[in-house]
């Protein structure tokens, strides 16, 4: 029997960011469950998120042939078994880069547009890192927002109902807290011990959604 594939798809602009980290930390923990992995780094392939004339649906057409970047793209969503992307939460979605590989993507006729979703079967875990701490009062609306959005306006609408938003909070390594004048603060930077114990944290709370929603 063939493994099957995991997808993990990190978007962020930055090799370094914790969001490239947790990217590693998930395509670990789901290789040593048996997955085979494709790690696709958007800013590491160079994915360019802006909407083109090639790759902008034909409401016409639903079998238009997208640009080989696109269809090469599709191809991988069509091997992978689960799909995982990873990003910072930025304004309560998801970042331009991750944006705009879904808009060119999860295209008319593919993602959407067929009486029997391509995607059908697939089981897709959205993780992404927030800033706000999970007492923040902005985090309720925010996994609410996110799950709106993501799990049942993108996941299900694509045939992909076994999906699951996972917010993972504190991604920063300094408390950020927002007063009711809106004034923004933030703690004491983590250092040492502190910092370390901060993001091993983080690293095991990634691995926790993905043993819970895969059932690993
Ligand atoms: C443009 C922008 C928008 C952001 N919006 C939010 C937000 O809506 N909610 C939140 O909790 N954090 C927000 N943040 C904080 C990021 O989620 C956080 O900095 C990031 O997850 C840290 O991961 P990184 O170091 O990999 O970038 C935002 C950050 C930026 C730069």
């Amino acid at each position: 029997m063939t493994a099957p594939t995991a997808l993990v798809v990190v978007a962020h602009h930055r090799a370094d960011s914790l969001t490239a980290h947790v990217g590693d930390v998930a395509a670990a923990r789901l290789k040593e469950a048996g997955y085979a992995i494709d790690l696709l780094d958007l800013r590491a392939e160079g994915f360019d998120p802006r909407m083109t004339e090639a790759d902008q649906p034909d409401w016409d057409d639903r079998d238009k042939a997208y640009s080989p970047e696109v269809r090469a793209h599709m191809a991988r969503l069509l091997a992978a078994d689960v799909i995982v992307p990873v990003f910072p939460v930025y304004w309560n979605g998801v970042p331009a880069l991750l944006k705009g590989w879904i808009d060119r993507v999860w295209n008319y006729g593919f993602g959407y547009g067929r009486s029997e979703p391509r995607l059908a079967g697939k089981r897709m875990l959205w993780l992404g890192l927030a800033g706000a701490g999970d007492g923040d009062e902005f985090a309720a609306w925010m996994q609410e927002t996110l799950d709106r959005v993501l799990r049942e306006g993108i996941s299900f609408y694509c045939g992909i109902p076994d999906s699951a938003v996972a917010v993972l909070h504190d991604a920063e390594g300094e408390s950020q807290t927002v007063d009711a004048e809106g004034n923004f603060s933030k703690g004491a930077p983590l250092t040492g011990d502190a910092r370390a114990a901060h993001y091993a944290a983080l690293d095991r709370r990634a691995e926790h959604h993905l043993e819970a929603f895969l059932g690993l």
